[in-house]
C-alpha cells in the first residue's frame, strides 16, 4: 500500500493574498465546495483575526463543506487562537493552524524575541489551541532559513505541546530542492517525537522552485503538502496543487505515495478559480494550460498519431479535460442548459436555470458557438453576481484618430430597482476606456487609482466574450471588479462599476 500524502489547500487563505485574487463570501463558498469535490484533505479557509470579513468567510465555509478539515490561521497569541476557534468550531473537522517565525532574521528583526522566548511562545500557543481541539498544526514561519538544530527543538516543542502536524515552510521561496530535501530528512532523523506528528511543507515560488521543493520534501518524508490551485499566492505564489498532484501520480513508481485527489476534477477546479478571480490560465501553464496537450511540431504529431505515449505522459481525460457531450447553441432548451451547468459542476435551482437560460439565449444570438467557458462565465455573471447598488444603464463611446479626443457618454442608476435615480454625464479620456472610466468616476463621485486592468478573450474567435478584471484603490481600500461581455469597452465599464460597488462595500466593512 502506497503511503498517503495529505493535500492541504490554501487557495482561500495564502492564495487570496495574491494581488487581484480577492474573493467575496459567495465566491469563497463556491470555491470551497469545488475543493471538496476535488478531494482535498484540508481547506485553509482564511485568517479569522485579519478582519470581520475573513472571520465570516471562515465561519461560512466551515458550515458549507462536510468532508475536508477546515483550518483557520492564527498567530501564536491567545487572542488570535480564540478568534480562530470561534470561526471554525462549527466545522465537522476543525483545525487550528498556529504560526510563529523561527529564523534568526525574523526572530530578531520582526518579533524582537530570542530563540528561547520563541520556544516558550510555541509551547504556550499550541497548548492553548489544544484546549479547543486535538487537531492543531504548528507552522515554523521561515523554517527554510532557520537553524536546523533550532528547528529540531521547535518541532519537538510543538509536538510535545500537542501539535499533530508541524509545517516547515519555505516562506520566502529561497530554498532549493536538494537543500530542502536535506532539511526535511534532517528533521525526520533528528526530531525525537517525529512519529507523533505529520511533517508538512509549504513552498513559495519566488525562484520558481515551489513545486520541485514540495516534491523533494515529500521524497524526504513529508506527508502533508500545502498548495494552491493554479499556484496563486503571496508574491510569486505557492506550489500549484495540480502540478504537485500530477507529478506524484505520473511518477508513482518514484515517489511511492498517493493522495485523495480526484484528478478528473483538476481542470474544472482550475477553470472555476480562473473564472472567479478573473485571471486567465496562461496557455503554457503546466497540466492545465491550453497548450499542455497541444502537439504543434510535425514530428510530435506524427509520433502521437502512431502511439500517444511517444509524447504524452498523461491523458487529458485524467485531469478532466474531456470532449463534453452537451453542445449549447441557439436552439438548446432549458433542460440542456441545466445539464450543461451540472456537467460544469453547478447545481442550480429552477429560478437560477431560468436566469441562465435567458443569458445563454442572448449570447447565442450574438455568437456562433457557445463554449463551456462562456456558459461558466454566464453562470458567475448572471446567476451568482450580487446585486450592485449602482448599475450601468447605457453608454456610448467615441474613439478616433483625429483631433477630437476619445469621449464617452454614460448613464447609470443608483438605488433599488424600480425607484432608482438615473444620472448621466460625458467625459473625455486618453482612450475610449479611459473616457468611460472617467465618466463613471464622476457619476459615482469617487476617483480611485486604477492599479491594474486586464482583458482576455474567454474563448477563441473575434466574437469571443471579453473578460475584464480591474483592481482599484481609494483611501487605502482596494477592490477588484470583473465582467464579461462581447464588447470589450462595455465589459470594461461593467467591471469598473462592479469594482466601485465592491469598494463601497469594503469601506463599510472597514
Ligand atoms: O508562507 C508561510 O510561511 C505561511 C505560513 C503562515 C504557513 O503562509
Ligand atoms: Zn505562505
Amino acid at each position: 500500500m502506497a503511503e498517503r500524502v495529505y493535500v492541504f489547500d490554501t487557495t482561500l487563505r495564502d492564495g487570496e493574498q495574491s494581488p487581484g485574487a480577492t474573493m467575496n463570501l459567495d465566491e469563497k463558498i463556491r470555491m470551497a465546495r469545488q475543493l471538496e469535490t476535488l478531494g482535498v484533505d484540508i481547506i485553509e479557509a482564511g485568517f479569522p483575526i485579519a478582519s470581520q470579513g475573513d472571520f465570516e468567510a471562515v465561519q461560512a465555509i466551515a458550515a458549507a463543506v462536510e468532508k475536508p478539515q477546515i483550518a483557520g490561521l492564527c498567530r501564536a497569541v491567545t487572542g488570535d487562537i480564540d478568534r480562530c476557534w470561534e470561526a471554525i468550531k462549527e466545522a465537522r473537522h476543525p483545525r487550528i493552524h498556529v504560526f510563529l517565525a523561527t529564523s534568526e532574521i525574523h526572530m530578531k528583526h520582526k518579533l524582537g524575541k530570542t530563540g528561547d522566548e520563541v520556544i516558550v511562545m510555541i509551547d504556550k500557543a499550541v497548548r492553548h489551541a489544544r484546549q479547543y481541539t486535538e487537531n492543531v498544526e504548528f507552522s515554523a514561519e521561515d523554517a527554510s532559513r532557520s537553524d536546523w538544530d533550532f528547528l529540531v527543538k521547535v518541532c519537538e516543542t510543538a509536538i510535545e505541546a500537542g501539535a499533530n502536524v508541524v509545517n516547515v515552510p519555505d516562506t520566502v521561496g529561497y530554498t532549493q530542492p536538494f537543500e530542502y530535501y536535506d532539511m526535511v530528512k534532517y528533521l525526520m532523523d533528528n526530531v525525537s517525537n517525529v512519529d507523533k506528528a505529520v511533517i508538512s511543507v509549504h513552498c513559495h515560488n519566488d525562484l520558481g522552485s515551489a513545486v520541485a521543493n514540495s516534491l523533494a520534501a515529500i521524497r524526504a518524508g513529508a506527508r502533508q503538502v500545502e498548495c494552491t490551485v493554479l499556484g496563486i499566492g503571496e508574491r510569486a505564489g505557492n506550489a500549484a496543487l495540480e502540478d504537485v498532484v500530477m507529478a506524484l501520480n505520473t511518477r508513482k513508481e518514484l515517489y511511492g505515495v498517493e493522495t485523495g485527489i480526484v484528478t478528473e476534477q483538476i481542470f474544472p477546479s482550475c477553470r472555476r478559480l480562473s473564472q472567479i478571480i478573473g485571471m486567465p490560465i496562461p496557455p503554457n501553464k503546466a497540466i492545465v494550460g491550453a497548450n499542455a496537450f497541444a502537439h504543434e511540431s510535425g514530428v510530435h504529431q506524427d509520433g502521437v498519431l502512431k502511439n500517444r505515449l511517444t509524447y504524452e505522459i498523461m491523458t487529458p481525460a485524467s485531469i478532466g479535460l474531456t470532449n463534453n457531450e452537451i453542445v449549447i447553441g441557439k436552439h438548446s432548451g432549458s433542460h440542456a442548459v441545466r445539464k450543461k451547468a451540472e456537467e460544469l459542476g453547478y447545481s442550480l435551482d429552477e429560478d437560477q436555470v431560468n436566469v441562465l437560460f435567458k443569458a445563454v439565449k442572448d449570447l447565442a444570438d450574438k455568437k456562433e458557438q457557445v463554449f463551456d467557458e462562456d456558459v461558466e462565465a454566464l453562470i458567475l455573471e448572471s446567476v451568482y453576481r450580487r446585486k450592485d447598488r449602482f448599475r450601468l444603464v447605457d453608454m456610448s463611446v467615441f474613439s478616433g484618430t483625429g483631433d477630437v479626443p476619445p469621449h464617452a457618454a454614460t448613464v447609470m442608476e443608483f438605488g433599488a430597482e424600480g425607484e432608482a435615480e438615473v444620472k448621466r454625464t460625458s467625459n473625455f479620456g486618453e482612450g475610449s476606456i479611459d473616457a468611460v472610466f472617467h465618466s463613471i468616476y464622476s457619476l459615482v463621485g469617487v476617483s480611485p487609482k486604477l492599479e491594474s486592468y486586464t482583458v482576455n478573450a474567454v474563448t477563441e474567435g473575434s466574437d469571443a466574450l471579453a473578460g475584464v478584471a480591474v483592481r482599484i484603490e481609494h483611501d487605502g481600500v482596494k477592490a477588484v471588479g470583473r465582467a464579461n461581455d462581447g464588447d470589450v469597452v462595455k465589459a470594461s465599464a461593467l467591471a469598473m462599476v462592479n469594482a466601485l460597488n465592491r469598494l463601497e462595500k469594503a469601506k463599510e466593512e472597514k
